[in-house]
């Protein structure tokens, strides 16, 4: 496995972002909102069709826009994703770690291969690019980690355990980095909104609808009524908050976005 990534201060005022999960969804909107705040990005997912939707990223933003298909599943996909990021524009001054799925069931159906899955996804992967830019980004000066994390880090939902506890620690993890880091000139955060209307809420309607007792909309109504908003976040509304993040670079860690004024709660 390659070593820590090496660089001098960024020769330019662009930062250099990765996104991850951005081919849809709340890294789409990311990616787009980041676009327009002239970052030069490259956009990771799996499925090296949808990232396509990088032409709509540079239409609609005039950024500089790369991709790479990988599976962050795998403990060299971060590096590969900084390798592809500093071949097109210089070593990455920002991550965002937004790529997820989320495993529902019940607690008796949740089997060790999918908590193994989440934690490799939700914080193995984010760690991996922590480990692999802090020389870097500490020689510089400056550098930021962002954890696309959620209300599953903050409290418990029903029939979520591996997810849940995935997000606990993506919030654990941004939480010792910060620590860690923010003397070093590093921002660290980790941004949980409550359920959005996106792919993944839709799948879990659509599952909780296949078990029989509800249509999937009454189980998007079901879901919206848990956030403290009382109703579902928007993916430009998590892509504005983000971009605030990284714009100002305010010192806090953990923001909730479930409350009618988002706050840190380090
Ligand atoms: N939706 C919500 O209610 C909600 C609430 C709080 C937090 N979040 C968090 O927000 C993030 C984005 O969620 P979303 O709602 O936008 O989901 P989404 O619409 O399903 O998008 C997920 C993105 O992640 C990518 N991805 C999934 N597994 C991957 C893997 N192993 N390697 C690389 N890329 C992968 C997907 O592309 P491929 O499938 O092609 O890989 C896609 O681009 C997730 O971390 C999620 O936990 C979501």
């Amino acid at each position: 496995m390659p070593g820590p990534a090496t660089m001098s201060p960024p020769a330019t005022e662009q930062p250099v972002t990765i996104v991850t999960g951005a081919s849809r969804g709340i890294g789409l909107a990311i990616a787009i909102a980041l676009g327009a705040d002239r970052h030069r990005l490259l956009l990771v997912a799996r499925d090296e069709a949808r990232l396509a939707v990088a032409a709509e990223v540079v239409a609609r933003t005039g950024a500089a826009v790369a991709t790479a298909a990988l599976d962050l599943r795998a403990a060299d996909a971060p590096a590969a994703a900084i390798a592809a990021a500093t071949r097109h524009f210089g070593v990455p001054t920002a991550v965002v770690n937004n790529a997820g799925t989320a495993p529902s069931d019940k607690v008796e159906n949740t089997t060790p291969a999918m908590l193994r899955e989440a934690i490799d996804l939700h914080v193995g992967a984010p760690l991996q690019f922590a480990r692999l830019l802090a020389p870097a980004m500490k020689a510089a000066g400056h550098g930021c980690l962002l954890h696309l994390a959620s209300t599953a880090g903050l409290r418990g939902h029903a029939f979520t355990a591996a997810y849940t506890a995935a997000k606990h620690g993506m919030v654990g993890l941004a939480r010792a980095l910060h620590a860690e880091l923010r003397p070093a000139g590093l921002d660290v955060y980790a941004v949980c909104p409550g359920f959005v209307d996106s792919d993944i809420t839709r799948a879990a309607a659509a599952a909780i609808a296949a078990r029989g007792r509800t249509t999937a909309e009454q189980a998007m109504v079901r879901m919206a009524a848990q956030n403290r908003i009382g109703r579902m976040h928007r993916p430009d509304e998590v892509a504005a908050a983000v971009a605030g993040l990284l714009r100002d670079r305010p010192p806090g860690c953990v923001l909730d976005l479930d409350r009618d004024e988002p706050a840190f709660v380090d």
